[in-house]
């Protein structure tokens, strides 16, 4: 149960609280979060980001500028975001405004990542239709200067677009 009485006046202390607490029972992977964004229009679009730290009281994720969620925020930065523990059956909702961290922020995250992720970073244009895997590895193959295979890291999407007439149509996104 939870009672005001006891619940801290700083909701952020709670967060850290659960987070610690998910974390060290072990939750698989407790810094995953669904992040909402709107269009101009209002349009909504949900996805799971990782969590990045708290830094003066702001959450912290990293992703693309050109992404479909990073297109949003551009024209809309309201956005919300959930954790869920299903371990100890914690729910955390966030909403807000976003904005950008400082370039070097981002550059030193961007360098922190393996080498693999960060050639997928760089050769996939992420949330555009490609044509297909083979493309997607080409180009994160060039980048690393070698050929074929260094393509483990790359994430597969599939969007199904409703047909008007009947059925779905299947486009490959970039990851
Ligand atoms: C567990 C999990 C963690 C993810 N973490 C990130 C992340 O930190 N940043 C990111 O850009 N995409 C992440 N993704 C991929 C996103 O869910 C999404 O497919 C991608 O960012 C494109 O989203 P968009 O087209 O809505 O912009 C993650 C996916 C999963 C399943």
């Amino acid at each position: 149960m939870l009672v005001e009485s006891r619940a801290p006046a700083d909701p952020l202390v709670l967060f850290r609280r659960w987070y610690r607490e998910a974390d060290r029972k072990g939750a698989l992977q407790p810094d995953a979060i669904a992040l909402a964004t709107a269009d101009a229009r209002g349009v909504p679009s949900v996805r799971m980001v990782l969590f990045k730290g708290l830094e003066a009281g702001r959450f912290l994720f990293y992703s693309n500028y050109e992404s479909r969620k990073g297109r949003d925020l551009a024209a809309n930065n309201r956005a919300a975001l959930v954790f869920y523990w299903s371990l100890t059956r914690h729910q955390v909702r966030v909403s807000g405004r976003v904005s950008r961290l400082s370039r070097a922020d981002s550059t030193a995250y961007f360098h922190s990542r393996p080498r693999g992720a960060q050639l997928s970073a760089l050769g996939s244009r992420q949330s555009r239709v490609v044509p297909s895997r083979t493309v997607l590895e080409r180009a994160v193959a060039k980048l690393d200067g070698l050929y074929p295979e260094i393509v483990h890291r790359l994430h597969d999407r599939l969007l199904y677009v409703r047909q008007r007439e009947d059925g779905w149509r299947i486009e490959r996104l970039a990851p």
